[in-house]
C-alpha cells in the first residue's frame, strides 16, 4: 500500500463539463494520478504523461474542429502545463514519498483548476451551440505529434 502519499483528489461528478468524451478522459487522468506511488512511479508516470498527451490532443481536436473561439488561449494553457511538468521532472531528484506527493498535489490542483475554469467554459460554449454531448472526437495520429509532445516527455 502507498503510504505517505496521502494527498488524493477523487473524481466527482462536479468535475463534469458535459461533454462525455472529455469527462471520461478527465476521470481517467484522476485515476492515474491517484495510482502514482513509489512502487510504480516510472511506469505510471509514463502512462500518465502519454495519456495527458492523448487527452490534450483529443480535447484540442474537439475545440479546433468545432470552431471554439478561445482555442488558441486554451492551447497555450496546455502548453504551459506541459512546460511545468517538464520543469518538475527536469530536476531528476530521487523519487521519494514527498516528491510523489508534490507531484500528485501539483497535478490534482492543476487539473481541478483547469477543468472547473477553462474546460467548463468550453463545455458550456460547446453545448450552447446545440452540439451533442456524446460527439466523439479522436485526433488523427499525425496530429498527435504536437510541438510540446517531446518537451512533455522530456525529450526536448
Ligand atoms: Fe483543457
Amino acid at each position: 500500500m502507498a503510504t505517505g502519499t496521502g494527498f488524493v483528489v477523487e473524481w466527482r461528478d462536479g468535475f463534469k463539463i458535459g461533454v462525455n468524451q472529455v469527462d471520461a478522459e478527465h476521470r481517467h487522468l484522476f485515476t492515474l494520478v491517484k495510482s502514482l506511488s513509489l512502487d510504480n512511479v516510472q511506469d505510471t508516470l509514463n502512462e500518465l504523461l502519454d495519456y495527458v498527451v492523448t487527452h490534450f490532443t483529443n480535447e484540442q481536436e474537439l475545440m479546433d474542429h468545432s470552431g471554439y473561439p478561445e482555442f488558441r488561449e486554451h492551447l497555450a494553457l496546455h502548453e504551459a502545463f506541459s512546460s511545468q511538468v517538464a520543469d518538475f521532472l527536469a530536476s531528476n531528484s530521487e523519487w521519494d514519498d514527498n516528491r510523489i506527493m508534490d507531484l500528485r498535489r501539483f497535478l490534482n490542483k492543476w487539473l481541478v483548476g483547469h477543468i472547473l475554469t477553462h474546460d467548463l467554459r468550453f463545455g458550456r460554449w460547446y453545448l450552447d451551440q446545440g452540439r451533442n454531448a456524446a460527439t466523439h472526437m479522436v485526433a488523427p495520429v499525425e496530429k498527435r505529434k504536437v510541438g510540446w509532445f517531446d518537451r512533455l516527455l522530456g525529450r526536448g
